[in-house]
């Protein structure tokens, strides 16, 4: 079986066990914000429009998921080269004139507001944890937790695979959540746990939650841009995408000194189409990194997160998680846009993350 195969077996497995009536309903107001999209992009040119691509290399982009004039301006010559199967000077043209349509650049302060209106946040199930990152964790951008074996990695993805689909009152935004497994970690037993400690119904919530296993880095990388025609195609309303861990096989496959920068390279691609994702649909991307021993520290934290300036230049917000006191974990976050340094200690409970 090939790669795709597997990722769309994995994926098709209890997806038309839905309510008909719901689905319907989601269907139709989906369409209803396309059609609304649609009418402000008409005006505009679009991919299609751009001199050099026709309705073939259109099909090759949008598969590679450059199928906004956006995507295809921040793209590398080449990147849309490979993923179009054209010559890197067409490839060049092809980008200075998506960017020379697009009103690219600037946007007024007033604008930014009106769009970080429409980013919510999904609750961890604590309230010291929540705090820190002002409400949860934020759509449109990556929040990366690293730290060492049961630091509660894992058990944060799952806790927000079931927390957003909470309603909004209750610190939701009723999403679909996609688990990219890396480690094979993912247990449904374990969502049910969770499901019931939310106040959610365990079987309806495992629905809710289209998991794929990742075999490789490749593969890995192949299931984001599956993600995208999830959401594209089958019109799945997906508001979190999980890559636990983000990492792992990155570490595996690339062995010695020779192949570090190829697998930054790699790594930076992963991420740079994970960012696509969250700011293309406005979705939480959650990725997990370990960590590795600094020799050479002799105060502070002896442990740094894989991936190094790559991984930590990508992510938006950064948290470091080891355990505290008591059985408890500490979360610290180290980076963020907009907020300071802080710490919460929280509790990983059968129930949920808690703060006692
Ligand atoms: N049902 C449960 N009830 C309470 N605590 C649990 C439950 N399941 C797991 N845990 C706690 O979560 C911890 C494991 O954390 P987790 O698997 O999230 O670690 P991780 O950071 O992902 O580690 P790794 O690097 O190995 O993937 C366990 O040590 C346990 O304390
Ligand atoms: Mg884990």
């Amino acid at each position: 079986m090939s790669n795709e195969e597997m990722v769309v077996e994995e994926i098709v497995v209890e997806e038309n066990i839905q309510e008909e009536e719901k689905e319907e309903e989601k269907e139709e107001e989906k369409e209803e914000e396309k059609e609304e999209e649609n009418e402000e992009e008409k005006k505009e040119f679009t991919v299609n429009d751009l001199p050099g691509v026709g309705p073939a290399t259109a099909e090759k982009l949008s598969d590679a998921g450059f199928d906004t004039l956006l995507s295809i301006s921040v793209a590398s010559n080449s990147q849309l080269a490979d993923a179009a199967g054209i010559s890197e000077s067409v490839a060049r043209k092809i980008i200075q004139i998506a960017r020379s349509e697009m009103d690219m650049g600037f946007e007024s302060g007033l604008e930014l507001l009106e769009k970080r209106k429409k980013v919510f946040k999904v609750t961890t199930g604590s309230k010291a944890f929540d705090e820190i990152l002002d409400g949860g964790f934020e759509a449109g951008c990556i929040s990366e937790c690293y730290g060492q074996y049961g630091s509660s990695k894992t058990q944060i993805a799952n806790a927000l695979a079931v927390n957003v689909q909470l309603p909004k009152d209750k610190g939701g935004i009723e999403g679909m959540a996609v688990y990219i497994d890396g480690e094979g970690a993912f247990r449904p037993e374990r969502i049910k746990q969770l499901a019931a400690g939310a106040g959610l119904d365990p079987h309806e919530t495992l629905k809710n939650i289209k998991v794929a296993r990742a075999f490789n880095s490749d593969h890995q990388m192949i299931l984001v841009d599956k993600v995208d025609e999830m959401i594209t195609k089958d019109n799945l309303p997906i508001k979190l995408v999980i890559v636990d861990s983000l990492t792992s096989h990155f570490r595996a496959e690339f062995i010695g000194r020779g192949t570090l920068s190829e697998r930054q390279q790699k790594l930076n691609n992963h991420m740079h189409a994970l960012m696509r994702l969250a700011s293309k649909h406005n979705l939480i991307v959650y990725v997990t990194n370990q960590v590795m021993a600094k020799p050479d520290t002799f105060f502070g934290d002896p442990t740094e997160a894989i991936g190094g300036n790559i991984v930590g230049h990508n992510s938006t917000f950064r948290i470091y998680l080891r355990r505290g006191k008591k059985g408890s974990r500490v979360a610290k976050l180290v980076d963020a846009p907009n907020l300071p340094d802080a710490e919460a200690m929280f509790f990983v409970k059968e129930e949920g993350i808690r703060d006692d």
